[in-house]
């Protein structure tokens, strides 16, 4: 039982990112050097980010971030132990670029490579940032991305629900592209919305009350379109209040969906005496759907966990670190021919 130290390197969708994150023998994790390059103004023309410009950027940027990485670490690729990788899920041009790179600096240096999934390293940031024990509940709400999974241990998840349409990002980044607010929506959309009505509109909750778990979010874009459409042209207090209205009805939808799995949790695990949820991605930065959860959690004698913004988003500290706890936990390295994969349950 010494220090582990490793090596991450993250480039699925579109922020090019290298870490050096510690693991001590206490199981306590310490990020020593964290860089990440987003590529927000390369994709915001396009109002998306494009899978070929993704990659290229990558291949562009992924070297002298690693070295960077390095040099504020303090430390070379003599004193890792390993090196971690995103290899799924995300845009395969962009996997392709982090992991091939991967590969080459663990075989030329003779260390050990971890394939990370990098939904694992969203479930696992928790327990680097706020030491969370298993097992746990989180909600990953990002660009592409809505579930609810339960962590029961590392390598050991069960996603009880997840969007049968839009991720919940997209639903942002779609209604404030309707609305002629630029990219990405999500802010845009939070900000325009504290001007607003939130009564005015009556917007769909799809779901609610449904025993399963699962978001649905493609009925609430098209109720906003067609609010538009029935009021254009529309004010500044128009937008105003039709960002409000949907914010509102995103965080009643995300309140009575989240709050049955609470209870599901409490029923699953009753020896859990302080039961944890713990958001991650993009939207978990919006305040009022912090607000809604966590006045949820309080209600529930749940833990709110939301680790730093930028430990949310896509960063490789947390590949990194997903990578260590395999490591600790015995996981065997991956080979050398390992494929990455787009799509990964
Ligand atoms: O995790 P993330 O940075 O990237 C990935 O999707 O992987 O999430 C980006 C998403 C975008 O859809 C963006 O509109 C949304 O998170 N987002 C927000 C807020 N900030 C970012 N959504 C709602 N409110 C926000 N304040
Ligand atoms: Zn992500």
């Amino acid at each position: 039982s010494r220090p582990l130290t490793i090596l991450g390197i993250e480039t699925s969708c579109d922020e090019t990112a290298a870490s050096v994150v510690v693991r001590h023998p206490d199981g306590r994790g310490e990020i020593v050097a964290d860089v990440v390059l987003s590529q927000l103004d390369e994709h915001s023309a396009y109002g998306g980010v494009v899978p070929e410009i993704a990659a290229r950027a990558h291949v562009e940027a992924l070297d002298t971030l690693i070295e960077e990485a390095l040099t504020r670490s303090g430390k070379g690729l003599k004193d890792m132990d390993a090196i971690a990788a995103t290899s799924g899920p995300g845009l395969i041009g962009g996997l392709i670029v982090g992991l091939m790179t991967g590969k080459a600096i663990a075989y030329a240096s003779g260390k050990p490579l971890y394939a990370v999934n990098h939904l694992e390293g969203h479930a696992l940031t928790a327990r680097l940032t706020d030491g969370v024990e298993f097992p746990y509940l989180m909600l990953l709400v990002s660009g592409g991305h809505t579930q609810l999974v339960l962590v029961k241990g590392v390598g050991d998840y069960e996603r009880w629900g997840t969007t049968i349409d839009d991720a919940l990002g997209e639903a942002f980044d779609k209604t404030a592209k309707l609305l002629g607010l630029p990219y990405p929506g999500g802010p845009a959309v939070e900000k325009a919305a504290k001007s607003g009505d939130s009564k005015r509109f009556a917007f769909p909750r799809p779901l609610v009350g449904e025993a399963r778990l699962d978001f649905s979010f493609s009925g609430l874009k098209t109720a906003v379109r067609m609010a538009a459409e029935e009021i254009a042209p529309v004010s500044e207090q128009d937008i105003a209040d039709i960002c409000a209205s949907f914010q509102h009805a995103v965080a009643r939808t995300l309140k009575e969906r989240i709050g049955r799995g609470l209870k599901r949790f409490r029923e699953e695990f009753p020896g859990v005496a302080e039961p944890a949820l713990v958001v991650a991605g993009g939207v978990a930065a919006n305040t009022v759907l912090r607000e809604i959860l966590t006045s949820l959690c309080a209600e529930n004698r749940f833990r709110f966990i939301a680790p730093p913004h930028r430990l949310c988003t896509d960063n490789a500290a947390m590949i990194a670190w997903a990578g260590l706890e395999r490591m600790a936990a015995g996981f065997d390295a991956d080979g050398l021919d390992v494929a990455p994969r787009s799509r990964w349950p």
